[in-house]
């Protein structure tokens, strides 16, 4: 069981119980009750502090305190964290939907599988759908053509649902901060559904996707009618100059809808514009720093948001670099320029097909916070990291949402302006 204190998660919409408050007023019983419980602490100490390291090790959790052994100490703050994960599109590569066909109670293809998720203490994650860029020869250089993106979008989400029903000892579908709060309270990982390229919504509105959070306008490695995305090489000639006219207005309705704004794979401009267009924070669902290493994917340092870093090594280091250590920089130098409380762990297991050494699939996310420990982060700092950003950033996105619907936002009916059959 782990400390309320350890689970950020479970701690801050306040739903945390202090024994303190229903504890009989009787002020000598309260003093008795102090007393015993200060020479308990005391006597503990004693042990902790008096005895090796190893001892601290073994009996501190129990006390709350952090185990001084980096390895340990990741196990015990890493309680239960939030990540971004590409399952969905291996179960569409591998098994053709074919959800009975998927074993994820044992050793799956890939990196992600349920044992290696709860050995790496994985609270929740983005069921991320991706489906690849339509070809432009297809759709047409105005998109209006339709192509199969969205029925292997709306596929995509069928499986991630189909199968977080499959487990329902384990997974439980989050549609809001508050779901993920009571999913991860209940043991069961928080799963969130994410889709990967506003382009999916094309040509159509922007409201016909009812999920939590979306990822919109995450344009992939393509442009679309919503907005320029990054490419994956340098390069990549914008269409829009960052968000076009009708990008606006989804940014504007996903507001309204509190969906997140998701910008990893947008252009600079495009994360600019959405940046300063949104009334809620935003994240980069899956982006490193470019600083550190120098790829259109990596986001660039901006105010209130949460960028959680990828693990793909072509996003970390030059080849044959990319290591626990590397990745560790990059968090680090989002947390410098950004601020601790902007970074999160994307990590995009099973979207990537090189792995970084040291971290080679879901199990391994506690080798990332040892390094961050023994780098000095802390408990609340690390916290942050393995998910309490994120959960503020939703909370306000749906704040807004709130207070959008509240003052009488209504829908949005914007027409895509090359369309001719409206
Ligand atoms: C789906 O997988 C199950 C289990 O492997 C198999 O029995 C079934 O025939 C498959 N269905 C299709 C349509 O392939
Ligand atoms: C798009 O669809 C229209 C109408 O069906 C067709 O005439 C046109 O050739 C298509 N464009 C492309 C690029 O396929
Ligand atoms: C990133 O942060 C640095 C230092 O605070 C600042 O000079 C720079 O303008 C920021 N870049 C962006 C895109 O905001
Ligand atoms: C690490 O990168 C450097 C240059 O950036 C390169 O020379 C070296 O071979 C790389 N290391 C490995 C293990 O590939």
């Amino acid at each position: 069981m782990p400390s309320a204190e350890t689970s950020p998660l479970l701690n801050s919409n306040g739903n945390h119980h202090d024994p303190e408050s229903s504890c009989d007023a009787d002020p000598k019983k309260r003093g008795i009750v102090w007393g015993a419980l200060t020479a308990l602490f005391a006597a503990a100490l004693v042990l902790i502090f008096g005895f090796h390291d190893e001892f601290a090790n073994t009996f501190g959790p129990l006390l709350g305190l952090v185990p001084t052994d980096p390895a340990l100490a990741a196990l015990f703050i890493l309680d239960r964290a939030p990540y971004h994960l590409d399952l969905p599109i291996l179960v569409r590569g591998l098994y053709r939907n074919n959800v009975s066909a998927v074993d994820l109670a044992h050793t799956m293809p890939a990196h992600v599988d349920i044992p290696r998720l709860r050995k790496g203490k994985v609270g929740g994650f983005f069921w991320s759908t991706y489906v690849q860029c339509p070809n432009p020869k297809l759709t047409g250089e105005d998109f209006l053509n339709a192509t199969w993106r969205v029925r292997d979008t709306l596929e995509q989400i069928d499986v991630s649902k189909l199968l977080i029903e499959k487990y329902p000892e384990t997974f439980k579908l989050a549609l809001s901060a508050a779901d993920i709060q009571s999913a991860i309270g209940s043991g069961k990982i928080a799963s969130l559904l994410g889709v990967e390229g506003s382009e999916t919504l094309l040509p159509c509105c922007a409201n016909t996707t009812p999920l939590a959070f979306d990822m919109s306008p995450s344009t992939h490695t393509c442009h679309n009618a919503f907005a320029d995305s990054c490419g994956f090489e340098p390069g990549i000639i914008p269409l829009h100059h960052g968000l076009s006219p009708l990008g606006y207005t989804l940014v504007e309705e996903m507001n309204r809808l509190g969906v997140l704004v998701d910008l990893s794979h947008t252009s600079d401009k495009t994360a600019k514009d959405a940046l300063k267009h949104s009334k809620a924070p935003v994240i980069w669902s899956h982006s490193s720093a470019r600083a550190v290493h120098n790829v259109p994917r990596n986001g660039e340092n901006q105010t209130d948001a949460v960028v959680m870093v990828n693990f793909a090594p072509f996003f970390v280091a030059t080849p044959g670099n990319a290591t626990v250590a590397a990745v560790a920089d990059h968090v680090d130098h989002i947390a410098s320029v950004a601020g601790k409380a902007h970074v999160g762990i994307g990590s995009d297991y099973d979207g990537i097909g090189d792995v970084p050494v040291g971290l080679e699939d879901v199990s391994t996310y506690p080798a990332l916070i040892a390094e961050l420990y023994r780098r000095g982060w802390n408990k609340y700092e690390l916290g942050g990291l393995t998910g309490g950003n994120l959960l503020r950033i939703l909370h306000k996105a749906e704040e807004v949402s709130h207070k959008l619907r509240a003052t009488g936002a209504l829908p949005r009916y914007d027409i895509y302006e090359k369309r001719t059959d409206l």
